[in-house]
Formats: C-alpha cells, sequence, structure tokens
C-alpha cells in the first residue's frame, strides 16, 4: 500500500469513529468536501466502484442510472463504457454533485452524463427507461429503501440490471458483516420483486459485496399480469 493510502487509511480510522461518518451519509460545506476527496481517491472505494460498473456489464448504447453517486467515481467508469448512450447520476449532496460534475466535465459537456441534485426519495425522472442502475454504499442511508427499489424497477426497461454494492464501513467490520450486507441488499431486491439474483465479493479488508439482479422480462411480466388481471 503505497504512503497516500496509508495516510487516507489514518484519517478514516481517526475520523470514522469521530462523526466522520455522518459526512458520507451527506457531505456538506467543507468538511463534507474532505469526505468527497477521500471517496474520489481512496483505494478502496475507487476499486469496489469500477469493480460494480464492471460486474453491471455496460454496453454502449445503454442507458444507465448511479443513486447515491457520490463524487462521480462510478459515473467516470460508467461513461467510458456507455459511450453512445447516457449516463445519469442522482445525489441529495449539493458538495457530492459539484465534485462529480468536476471529475465528468468532458463526458457532461459531450451530453453523455447528466448529475441531478436531488433526494432519491424525490426523483422524478421523465426520460426512462434506464437499461441498467447502479448503488455503491448508499442504500443502507435511504428512506424505505424497499419503496425506492420498486420506484427504480419501474425506472428500468424489463429485463433491466441492477447492482447494489455494500462495503461495511463500521469500526471492526469482518468478511461476516459484509455477508450479511449482502443478505439484506438481496432481500430488499427480493421484494422490490427483482429476479435473478447473484451475489459476487470483491476481497478487500472488509470485502465489497455486490447483490446483482433483474427486472422481469416483459413475458413473465405478463405471465405474473395475468392471474392478477382475472381474479
Ligand atoms: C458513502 S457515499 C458513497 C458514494 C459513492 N457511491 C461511492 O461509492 O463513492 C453515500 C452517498 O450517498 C448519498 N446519499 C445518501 N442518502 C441519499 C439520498 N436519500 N438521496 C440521494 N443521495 C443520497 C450521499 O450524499 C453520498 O454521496
Amino acid at each position: 500500500m503505497d504512503i497516500k493510502q496509508r495516510v487516507l487509511g489514518r484519517i478514516m480510522q481517526w475520523w470514522g469513529p469521530r462523526g466522520g461518518l455522518a459526512q458520507f451519509h451527506h457531505p456538506t460545506g467543507a468538511v463534507g468536501h474532505v469526505a468527497g476527496w477521500i471517496m474520489g481517491r481512496r483505494s478502496s472505494n475507487v476499486a469496489r466502484n469500477r469493480w460494480a460498473v464492471q460486474l453491471l456489464d455496460v454496453q454502449p448504447t445503454d442507458r444507465v442510472i448511479e443513486l447515491g453517486c457520490g463524487p462521480g467515481v462510478a459515473i467516470a467508469a460508467l461513461a467510458t463504457r456507455a459511450i453512445r448512450g447516457l449516463v445519469v447520476g442522482v445525489d441529495h449532496s449539493q458538495v457530492m454533485i459539484r465534485q462529480a460534475r468536476r471529475r465528468n466535465r468532458a463526458a457532461i459537456r459531450a451530453g453523455r452524463v447528466r448529475l441531478i441534485h436531488t433526494p432519491v426519495e424525490r426523483l422524478s425522472i421523465s426520460d426512462r427507461p434506464f437499461n441498467a442502475a447502479l448503488a455503491v454504499n448508499t442504500v443502507g442511508m435511504w428512506p424505505d429503501p424497499t419503496a425506492r427499489l420498486h420506484e427504480l424497477a419501474r425506472l428500468l426497461r424489463p429485463g433491466g440490471r441492477i447492482a447494489l454494492v455494500s462495503q461495511p464501513r463500521c469500526p471492526g467490520a469482518t468478511a461476516a458483516t459484509s455477508a450479511a450486507a449482502a443478505n439484506e441488499l438481496a432481500g430488499l431486491l427480493t421484494e422490490a420483486g427483482f429476479e435473478h439474483l447473484r451475489t459476487e465479493m470483491l476481497e478487500l479488508d472488509p470485502p465489497a459485496a455486490c447483490v446483482l439482479g433483474h427486472v422481469a422480462p416483459a413475458d413473465d411480466a405478463e405471465l405474473v399480469a395475468r392471474p392478477t388481471a382475472r381474479s
């Protein structure tokens, strides 16, 4: 590990238990700017975002939405893949949207990235549907995550893909904490109607868990809808 990463790790070890973690929920002001700066540079954070984007298997013409995009690390990785599509990033922190904008300036200018400053619970978006959705270390911060995931399913095409990532950052987190987080995400996705779930782990300390799923394809949706229509 290089010196910069060691320093960032030490800052987090000191800062996290002293209230720093709150700044990762809703970064504001100068301290929020530091939180975003760390998220944009900490190697484990960058690695888990790039890994999640790779797992999402984004195609050149895909339209992808990321909720809780923070400083825009995954947005940048998504934009290098969706080169003829669109990447939309959503975050309730003005500081994060500003950093994400800076990190993705060229793609925004080219009309391939759009950033929206809003809480996910108030997201209203007209130009759906999307092919894929991503959320990294943010679902646990949303009010009523099942309701949010239901809304997200409606933004996706039939068969659309989703990836939810969790790398627990609480002090003392272990591989067991990551496995429990993965189970929780899988439960939320199942409740929200996503199918064909699979979990991948990235060997970080602690591991990052990514739960992937699909919205029912159009044919399945019809099969599910029919009995309800008759009853
Ligand atoms: C721990 S950070 C992760 C950021 C980014 N996904 C990453 O991995 O680098 C959580 C992000 O979710 C955002 N967030 C939390 N709750 C939110 C909500 N209800 N609506 C929109 N964004 C939210 C925060 O502002 C923050 O940028």
